[in-house]
């Protein structure tokens, strides 16, 4: 997909902050007509694209967002980029039901209710891409942020299944992987509300990691221009991992037998 003068509209979900902003910004500037989101657009500074208001975890404002889109465009929408996306640090059992569903709402069927809400208009057009913005952490589950990976393989089985319902209709479905991106991300995940004495001093020490390795990862325009690649392409990959540790994270998951693969990551995060 080349943009020419009939310029493809985009919409990109969370487009205030780190990769989603990136993204909408090179879109932009290569022609796109994109349409970004902020939970409160009012509050943020102008960006070369609109932004519209949406809470992924409401179905009221998913399809609001969408309607406004397809109002202004007369119905077209070209590719949904659902970037969205938060964590919870801290250990598993540290963390109650309620946490965990409303990281759920939110990184899983927030993508849901967007894709369901834009996929009328791509069938009617039997076009479209939907991206799905996973991580490495969608092949690995890292102790101390299982809930968020969680999510991840979740986006990613959702993705698969997806992308294969929809292929027939003209529709390619794409997962995007990034390793660590410096994004304001780590530092504004939130922490599991019950702390136990039993996983310390190795959570905050995990969590301290976690936060470092974000703030110290690839710049989030190195994202951009892959979500841009896949935009361009004919024949866009199913799954594209972003950054030196996410391809060696999923070369690690293929070649290794499971028990040393869970070793390895064990070891990656001293918890061995
Ligand atoms: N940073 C990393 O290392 C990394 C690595 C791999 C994958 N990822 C994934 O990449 C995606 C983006 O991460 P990022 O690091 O760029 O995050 P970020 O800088 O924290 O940006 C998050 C964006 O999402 C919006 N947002 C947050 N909660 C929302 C909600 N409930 N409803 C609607 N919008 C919401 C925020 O906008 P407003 O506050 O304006 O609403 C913001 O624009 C996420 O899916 C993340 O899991 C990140």
């Amino acid at each position: 997909m080349t943009p020419d003068a009939d310029h493809p509209v985009v919409l990109v979900t969370g487009a205030t902050s780190g990769i989603g902003r990136a993204t909408a910004r090179l879109l932009a500037s290569n022609g796109y007509r994109v349409f970004g989101t902020s939970r409160d657009p009012t509050s943020r500074p102008p960006e070369p694209f609109p932004l519209l208001p949406l809470e992924v975890a409401s179905d009221e404002s998913a399809a609001a967002c969408v309607r406004r889109v397809a109002d202004a465009t007369g119905g077209r929408i070209d590719v949904l980029v659902n970037n969205v996306g938060t964590g919870i640090l801290g250990a598993a059992e540290e963390s109650t039901a309620a946490e965990v569903r409303a990281l759920f709402e939110v990184n899983v069927l927030g993508a849901v209710r967007m894709t369901n809400a834009v996929l009328p208009l791509m069938r009617a057009r039997r076009a479209g891409r939907i991206l799905n913005m996973s991580s490495s952490g969608g092949t690995a589950s890292i102790p101390f942020a299982a809930y968020y990976c969680a999510t991840k393989f979740a986006l990613e089985a959702y993705s698969e299944g997806l992308r294969n319902e929809l292929l027939p209709l003209g529709i390619h479905v794409s997962v995007v992987a990034p390793g660590p991106v410096s994004t304001p991300a780590g530092d504004t995940a939130a922490r599991a509300a019950h702390p136990v004495a039993d996983y310390e001093p190795a959570r905050s020490k995990a969590a301290d990691e976690f936060v470092k390795a974000i703030r110290a990862g690839m710049d989030p325009a190195t994202v951009a221009e892959a979500i841009l690649d896949l935009v361009r392409s004919d024949a866009p990959a199913p799954r594209r991992p972003v950054g030196l540790q996410s391809h060696a994270t999923g070369w690690a998951r293929r070649l290794l037998p499971v028990r040393a693969f869970q070793a390895l990551v064990r070891w990656a995060v001293g918890r061995s």
